[in-house]
């Protein structure tokens, strides 16, 4: 007999909701993520509209894309906006992706024509690094200033008058590397300066401001960043704290490979990415001894799975496969970051198309969605939702000295009322069965969905672009507990009516 995990959720308990744009999403000018992914231009044969392709807007909206974080990473740092403006752009050298040639037809007015399309938010990294903070002012003056102001006037001239809404503006990109090798305390003054100056105007839309932070386990910018807050003056501040962490399975340079891999290497990586969980802990503590109201946002703006580049391919353009370990690896994020969703407002997948983890992979005119772009999807009525906790023996699953939780799970309320329990069998060998009890609500009826695989490194290609996706799972209720069995290394997302 199959033994069973039961998972309890407390719905007399409910905690802090699950900000929306911790499925939030980031697109840097880096291999083929903007130019093909997103931009194909308004003559292409492929269905556009001003440029922009239909299909993967599409495919965007179904997972309600809350916000998107653009142009880098540390493309960001040298990026000048004023070449990507207007009727005549100005190519560049992209130095840190390839050395292609950067034509910067994709600018600052079709990010945002893209962005309204899919309905996101925008979130805009500035160049700290290799800018000035003027330009920086500039950029967003231009954005976000009304039509009397000269660089709304600019605006209005490329065709935009309404001011743009600009939420969310990040103040420099792994300013401790790529971004200019800045020391903490270094950083801390341009990020002071950054903040002063870069304004939004559009009073429709408070902007928040987000300030470099650590990288993986360092803790010296997040000390600096949050003690440079706790002694802010009346002229600036911040409103959030960026967190870069890749799973990589080993460190810079990458070595794992994306597909054909071993069962260890699904464990090491499993492994590595729960680490997210002791992160967060670590930097919300020190956030927490500087700003104990938590008014300042852990924003985990990169992060997901790197490997090594699928063959063939430049490997400065970041293109890798995705597999059903890849959802497995994105359900325990998204679940990491549900379960500290007081602290972590935002979170941005590396990156939306082409690129890294990725949701959607483009040939030409054909696109495909990825195991992770399922997980996304499954997860949309989390979004907003208010985090339920749940209590479990999570039990372990060991292949060579390696032990990971078997089981995860995590819990909310929805805006429509109805409970939802995403499930994680993390084991890629055997099933589970979960029982699902609830306090403090009676179960009226259950459904839910799952993504499984034929092996645990299956995954959509143009040939074959269904191999993995979402489907209905078999679920009942006895005696008030929703019983499922998850399949190996699955996800699951369970909705319950009471
Ligand atoms: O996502 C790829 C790169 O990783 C980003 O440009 C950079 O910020 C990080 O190092």
């Amino acid at each position: 007999a199959q033994d069973s995990v039961t998972v309890t959720v407390d719905a007399a308990k409910p905690g802090a909701k699950i900000d929306r744009r911790i499925f939030g999403q980031f697109a840097e000018h880096l291999g083929s993520g903007i130019y093909e992914g997103i931009w194909v231009g308004k003559d292409s044969a492929i269905p556009n509209t001003r440029g922009i392709r239909n299909d993967v807007v599409a495919a965007l909206k179904a997972i309600k894309v809350p916000v998107v974080r653009w142009p880098g990473g540390c493309f960001a740092d040298e990026y000048h906006w004023r070449r990507g403006i207007g009727p005549e752009r100005k190519a560049m050298m992209n130095a840190n992706w390839g050395g292609v040639i950067e034509p910067n037809t994709f600018g600052t007015d079709e990010f945002m024509d893209f962005a309204n399309q899919v309905g996101a938010e925008a979130y805009l990294s500035v160049n700290v690094g290799s800018g000035t903070v003027g330009e920086a002012a500039e950029w967003l003056e231009y954005m976000t200033a009304n039509t009397k102001d000269a660089m709304g006037a600019e605006r209005a001239a490329n065709g935009h008058p309404e001011p743009y809404k600009v939420p969310f503006v990040g103040l420099g990109n792994e300013s401790w590397d790529c971004g200019g090798g800045m020391t903490a305390d270094f950083y801390t003054s341009q990020m002071k300066m950054h903040s002063r100056f870069v304004r939004n105007y559009n009073p429709a839309a408070p902007m928040q401001r987000i300030a470099v932070g650590p990288n993986g386990g360092n803790t010296e910018y997040t000390e600096a960043v949050m003690k440079a807050y706790a002694g802010r003056s009346w002229a600036w501040s911040i409103e959030g704290l960026s967190l870069h962490q890749y799973t990589t399975g080993g460190g810079f340079p990458v070595s794992q490979p994306a597909t054909g891999f071993t069962e260890k290497q699904y464990a090491v990586i499993l492994k590595d990415t729960l680490g997210m969980e002791d992160l967060v802990k670590t930097h919300s503590a020190i956030m927490d001894k500087y700003d104990p109201e938590k008014k300042v946002s852990l924003v985990v703006d990169e992060w997901g799975a790197w490997y090594v580049a699928t063959a063939g391919t430049d490997p400065g353009f970041l293109m890798q496969q995705n597999t059903q370990r890849d959802a497995v690896l994105a359900a325990l994020n998204i679940n990491i970051f549900a379960r500290h969703s007081d602290r972590v407002r935002m979170a941005n997948i590396a990156q939306m198309i082409n690129v890294l983890q990725a949701m959607i992979l483009t040939d030409k005119d054909k696109m495909l969605l990825t195991p992770t772009y399922h997980v996304f999807k499954m997860y949309v009525p989390f979004q907003d939702a208010t985090y339920i906790p749940v209590t479990f023996d999570a039990g372990t699953y060991t292949y060579e000295g390696i032990t990971l939780p078997r089981v995860d799970a995590v819990a909310a309320k929805g805006a429509d009322g109805k409970l939802y329990v995403s499930l994680t069998n993390l084991d890629p060998n055997k099933p589970v069965d979960i029982d699902t009890a609830f306090l403090g609500v009676k179960a009226k009826s259950v459904s839910g969905e799952t993504l499984a695989a034929p092996k645990f490194d299956s995954y959509n290609d143009f040939a074959a672009p269904n191999t993995v996706a979402p489907k209905p799972v078999s679920v009942k209720l006895k005696d008030g507990k929703a019983v499922v069995r998850l399949a190996p290394a699955s996800v699951t997302v369970l909705t319950i009516t009471m």
